[in-house]
């Protein structure tokens, strides 16, 4: 087992000391319009807020080999030619290091004495990429060799990129300003925008047409122009344009030369676009922007704003334990992945395409779980965005695209969990910042501000929803789908092709397009889990019989549940079209799932009959494995017709038995909840990637953040990572760790400090910043217990209770909570 860095918790960085990582370990740059994705060898692409309709650098998936296309440099010293993150060229480096840090990445690479470190980072408030080439000879001898840069651009709309080539090879269009080289495709006719690459220094030579750049036959670890030594000054019109600086340099001894290059995303009103002649763009703002960033002290500005903007924000929650992999993932990298998530959803990984899917609404509600207390104000704005893809009727818009922000009608709803998540993302707003005032705000419902309703209204269609959609048990429809995608009750698909998700057999066309007749315990329990924060506000704003009307739904939900779909032992996961448990004991396969039984004990289901424990006695034993939960136990060997896709991938991938990160974050909420904090941080330290470091060969994807899933125990690859980054994984474990194990979580009224520990642990420390005030708070643990708050004190002062009251004085408090 090996590993192939080590973390600078200093730093805040990732070292990867080897450039052949068991998969390409990436980073992602730009937190606000502008992103890039690079990974530890430079590989990657930037695009405009939207992954899908404003790409600006192309990206070939599923390659081989598989990260080929990025920002390169190439250096051609002698007869040796290199790149500084060794791809593409691969030659064999003296030294190399990838740095990922928070939003930047710096790659450095040596070859025969000479070093060339780059820095790659998005600026705060800035639509483009900074690239500072800081090269150095660190021989004895004078040095002259020849630089290359590279980037590919995409003809915006990367679906249409991949696939219209019969249009596409004939549009491509860019214009030569001395170091900068400006990507126009369409800018005549219908788009606003244009990107450009430059470099702050004079050139000797340019390439803007791909083929003669690399050449036809080679490929971009052999370019042609570089072979040569020489650049074609070629001008793209139509094919593959690119965007290509070719610089002769010589460095003296121990002398280093700096070059900033910048790829720029610019907007211009349309009157605006061109110079006088009509036909030249108007480079005002691109000049401006080139300004911004010309000389390495402005870079230097530049990286520390980004630096002390991350700082600060992660200065919001900070802890202190006896864990160094804890607090590394708790004060860095799990928070980092929040940010990311929000911001991208499942758009744009090595795993998602950028093409396939915009915002998810369970995904966003989710991601802002993880994320609310960072930037507040941007999550009010991504839950007005949400709620304005609802319908009338509570249902929702399943996904929207970010730059129009409309549902996607391809997807369309009936997602039997989608509303309910929101209830708990505007729950989590509000306790964060005690903003009541978002329930007045108003929303339109589809889109349309004629139907503009107060945000509080869509919470309450949102709880009726669920309510209004019963089946025969008393438990809620399972629709097309619940959290799980993969679970479609009314697909039966017999024909390859057709979309788990979006199919539905005709079949059911008569009840309204699914069967009236599945049923999803998963959503039952998420109903009674979510529900009390809906009756929570209800009360606060003093609706006392709305909130008793919603508390007797909740109620009865429970009693539905402990009537239908309990199984001795732990809580069925659904009944399928037929009216047939699944789920349970009865069953053949997939005698028992995972994602009902949090949700469950947590809503404290049947608990006066001891279901909670017996439940979670029940995970351990069945679906509990060295590397984490897996899903659902025994895994599917066939295919179920009546189950949909689950039953589609082997046994331990995915959905079906695969340790789904995510949905084990529910089981160690409910472990902490249920006061066994050795159980709940056992789980969290099985997939806690810095606790899988050691394992990276075998883990593959960074031991800096979560994937969606690690191949479950019937796999032949037990224990390999994939899909990292986008995963709701990043939100619910951060909610585990953060406000189920070291129990501190923002309340209505306060601060809530409920730790659920493991008994060996004296206590910790913890920071956290709170609706201005900042509290210091120390948790004792005398007794070696893991969870109950003996008592409390702040400033002094003995609190009744577990929840620190809110400081409106900005300034700092000392909590002390002793356990036992
Ligand atoms: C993926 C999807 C998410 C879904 C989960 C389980 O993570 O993004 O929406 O809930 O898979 O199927
Ligand atoms: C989620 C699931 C995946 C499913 C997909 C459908 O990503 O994990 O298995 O195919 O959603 O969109």
């Amino acid at each position: 087992m090996r590993k192939f860095g080590h973390f600078d918790d200093e730093r805040k960085e990732y070292v990867i000391q080897s450039p052949r990582t068991p998969y390409p370990w990436i980073n992602y740059l730009g937190t606000q319009a502008f992103f890039s994705l690079i990974s530890n060898t430079a590989g990657g692409y930037s695009f405009y807020k939207d992954a899908r309709l404003r790409r600006i650098t192309r990206y070939r998936y599923n390659n081989v080999p598989i990260d080929m296309g990025g920002r390169y440099f190439y250096l051609k010293d002698g007869e040796t030619i290199w790149n500084p993150g060794w791809s593409p060229v691969k030659t064999e480096l003296d030294a190399y290091e990838c740095r990922h840090g928070m939003g930047y990445t710096v790659i450095t690479g040596k070859k025969n004495d000479l070093k060339a470190e780059v820095t790659f980072f998005v600026p705060q408030n800035y639509d483009g990429e900074v690239q500072q080439v800081v090269l150095t000879n660190e021989g004895s001898n004078a040095k002259t060799f020849k630089l290359f840069s590279f980037a590919e651009w995409c003809l915006w709309d990367a679906q249409d990129d991949c696939t219209n080539f019969q249009r596409n090879f004939s549009t491509g269009r860019v214009e030569v300003d001395g170091s900068t080289i400006y990507h126009k495709t369409e800018y005549r006719d219908r788009r606003d925008h244009f990107a450009f690459y430059t470099v702050n220094d004079t050139i000797d030579g340019y390439d803007t047409d791909r083929d003669s750049f690399i050449g036809l036959y080679n490929g971009f670890g052999d370019p042609q122009a570089v072979l040569d030594g020489k650049a074609t000054n070629s001008f793209a019109d139509g094919w593959s344009p690119i965007a290509s600086h070719y610089k002769e340099i010589t460095l003296q001894p121990g002398e280093s030369k700096t070059l900033i290059f910048i790829l720029g995303y610019v907007e211009m009103p349309v009157d605006k676009k061109f110079e006088a002649d009509g036909v030249t763009i108007n480079k005002e703002k691109a000049h401006a922007m080139i300004e911004q960033y010309n000389t390495p002290e402005k870079v230097a500005a530049g990286l520390a704003e980004l630096k002390a903007a991350w700082d600060k924000l992660l200065g919001i929650f900070n802890v202190k334990t006896s864990d160094d992999k804890v607090n590394r993932m708790v004060n860095i990298w799990n928070q980092y992945q929040c940010m990311v998530t929000f911001n991208l959803s499942r758009s744009a990984s090595y795993f998602e395409s950028g093409i396939g899917r915009g915002m998810g609404f369970r995904d966003s509600n989710q991601d802002i779980l993880g994320f609310v207390h960072q930037i507040p104000d941007r999550a009010r704005e991504r839950l007005i965005d949400l709620a304005s893809t609802q319908l009338e009727d509570g249902g929702c818009y399943h996904q929207y695209q970010p730059l129009t922000k409309k549902g996607n009608s391809d997807i369309g709803g009936d997602f039997s969990d989608d509303p309910l998540w929101m209830i708990l993302s505007v729950g989590a707003y509000i306790k964060e910042t005690g903003d009541w005032g978002i329930l007045d705000q108003p929303v339109p419902y589809d889109n349309d501000e004629s139907k503009a309703k107060p945000m509080l209204d869509h919470l309450t269609v949102s709880f009726y929803h669920i309510v209004n959609n019963l089946g025969p048990h008393g438990l809620p429809l399972a629709m097309r789908a619940d959290w799980n995608d993969c679970i479609n009750l009314s697909c039966f698909s017999d024909k390859p092709g057709e979309s788990f998700q979006t199919y539905t057999n005709p079949k059911f066309k008569a009840e309204g397009g699914y069967s009236k007749v599945a049923e999803s315990v998963m959503v039952a329990a998420l109903f009674t889990y979510a529900g009390p924060t809906y009756v929570g506000i209800l009360k606060h704003l003093g609706k006392d019989d709305e909130a008793a009307k919603a508390q007797a739904e909740i109620d009865k939900m429970k009693k539905n549940v402990m009537d239908s779909a309990f199984d001795g032992d732990w809580f069925l996961r659904a009944y399928d079209a037929f009216g047939n448990k699944m789920g349970s004991k009865e069953c053949e396969e997939g005698k028992i799932f995972i994602e009902p039984q949090g949700f469950a004990v947590m809503s404290e289901i049947g608990k006066d009959q001891g279901a909670d424990i017996k439940t979670l006695n029940s995970i351990d034993k069945y679906l509990n494995t060295k590397y984490g939960l897996v899903l659902n136990n025994p895994a599917f060997s066939k295919y179920y017709i009546q189950y949909g896709e689950i039953s589609t991938y082997p046994g331990g991938y995915k959905e079906n038995a695969g340790i789904f990160t995510h949905n084990n974050a529910w089981i160690i909420c409910a472990e902490a909840y249920a006061g066994r904090g050795d159980k709940a941080f056992e789980y969290y330290s099985k997939i806690a990637p810095a606790f899988n470091e050691d394992i990276s060969d075998l883990h593959k994807t960074e031991p800096y953040v979560y994937g969606q899933m690690i191949a479950g125990k019937d796999a032949s690859r037990f224990g390999e990572g994939k899909n990292s980054w986008l995963t709701g994984t990043a939100a619910w474990n951060f909610v585990a760790i953060s406000q189920y194990i070291l129990g501190i979580s923002a309340d209505f009224d306060g601060l809530k400090v409920d730790p659920s520990i493991p008994k060996a642990w004296d206590g910790f420390t913890a920071t956290r910043k709170f609706r201005g005030a900042t509290y210091n708070i120390t948790v004792q643990n005398p007794d070696h217990v893991s969870k109950g708050v003996k008592s409390l004190t702040v400033d002094g002062k003995a609190v009744e209770g577990n929840i620190v009251p809110v400081f409106t004085d900005g300034g700092e408090h000392k909590v002390v909570a002793v356990l036992g």
